[in-house]
């Protein structure tokens, strides 16, 4: 795939998860074989009242080579600025959130609520597309509720605005995250539009990977749960031998994360994702519990450590 003049190579990209694809966990996925890595979703206003901890949100690691902001707001000329921003335009892609489901992001006219205002939708894709000559994006569900499902009239209108690609997790904002992502829809959003269409939702391992690209002929996918204690998935869905090596990845994970926050942030955040490795273990409840109490970074990766080196591949859950 290509968008604008950046060329992908694998067409694997880990989705963006708010609270979850810090810069170690992107790093720690492009090791394992996704082609980029798309930022937490950042919000345009903070940016442009510079506030520090949103511009902690925009440093990239050195395996991103192609570096994928996500930007979520309202207001035209508020992208607009925040695209302009130097910090935002060492960026190769922008892409903007018209997909977010939660109460505080969609009650702001923001994230799925757009897919309920079309016009301000196209003022704020073309607003974007005038600030900048980086590719704009837009990433947005299958409608806002099952009586609304307008993804492929939605496809059109980020075409028509100048949007260099689109993203589709093809669940309504009613559904959050329950149900199934529509791949059928996905096809059709595909079949309506010129520009290079990234599919989302429910690839959790090889086989549904393959149905996904049978079903809709899509240009790229993009994964999110599925990576979640999983980063080799990448490796995996390209049929690529994954050795059993799930400390290390922790480590860079951490050791990333070092150069910007404290310890006792690291752990906080941490425990989500120490978690997500247990679950591929068979005797890990006893881990599990301890792991959430323990109060300092060391401590917890030292216990991991542990467990990860001992573990052997036969107590690992087939996933
Ligand atoms: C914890 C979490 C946070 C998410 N945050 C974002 C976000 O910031 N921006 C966005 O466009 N999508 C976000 N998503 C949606 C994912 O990018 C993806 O489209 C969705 O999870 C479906 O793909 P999956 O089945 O591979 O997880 C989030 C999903 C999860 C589970």
């Amino acid at each position: 795939m290509k968008i604008g003049n950046i060329q992908f190579h694998n067409n694997l990209i880990l989705a963006p998860m708010a609270g979850v694809t810090d810069i170690g966990f992107r790093s720690v996925c492009i090791d394992e074989g996704a082609d980029c890595a798309v930022t937490e979703m950042v919000s345009a206003k903070a940016l442009i009242y510079h506030n520090p901890k949103t511009f902690e949100l925009l440093e990239t690691a050195d395996n991103e080579k192609i570096k994928i902001l996500q930007l979520f707001g309202f207001e035209p000329n508020v992208f607009a600025e925040a695209v302009r921003l130097p910090e935002v335009q060492k960026f190769d892609i922008i892409d903007i959130n018209m997909g977010c489901p939660m109460p505080k992001i969609v009650n702001n006219f923001s994230g799925a609520a757009l897919m309920k205002n079309l016009p301000l939708a196209r003022d704020i894709i073309r607003a974007c597309v005038s600030a900048t000559t980086k590719p704009i994006t837009v990433k947005f569900r299958a409608g806002w509720d099952e009586n609304s499902i307008n993804a492929v009239e939605f496809a059109k209108m980020c075409e028509e605005a100048g949007a260099a690609a689109i993203t589709i997790h093809a669940r309504t904002r009613e559904q959050f995250y329950s149900g199934q992502s529509d791949w059928e829809l996905i096809r059709r959003v595909k079949s309506s539009v010129n520009i290079p269409v990234i599919a989302s939702g429910d690839v959790l391992d090889k086989a549904s990977y393959d149905k996904l690209i049978a079903t809709t002929h899509c240009d790229a996918v993009m994964i999110g749960r599925g990576a979640l204690g999983k980063p080799t998935i990448f490796d995996e869905v390209r049929g690529v031998d994954v050795p059993l090596n799930t400390y290390i990845k922790i480590d860079k994970q951490v050791n990333i994360l070092r150069k910007y926050y404290s310890d006792d942030t690291i752990v906080k955040h941490m425990r989500k994702h120490f978690l997500w490795y247990l679950k591929n273990y068979r005797n890990a409840k006893a881990i599990k519990a301890e792991i959430v109490t323990i109060p300092t970074l060391s401590e917890s990766l030292a216990v991991m450590k542990n467990f990860l080196d001992t573990a052997a591949r036969t107590d690992i859950v087939q996933q």
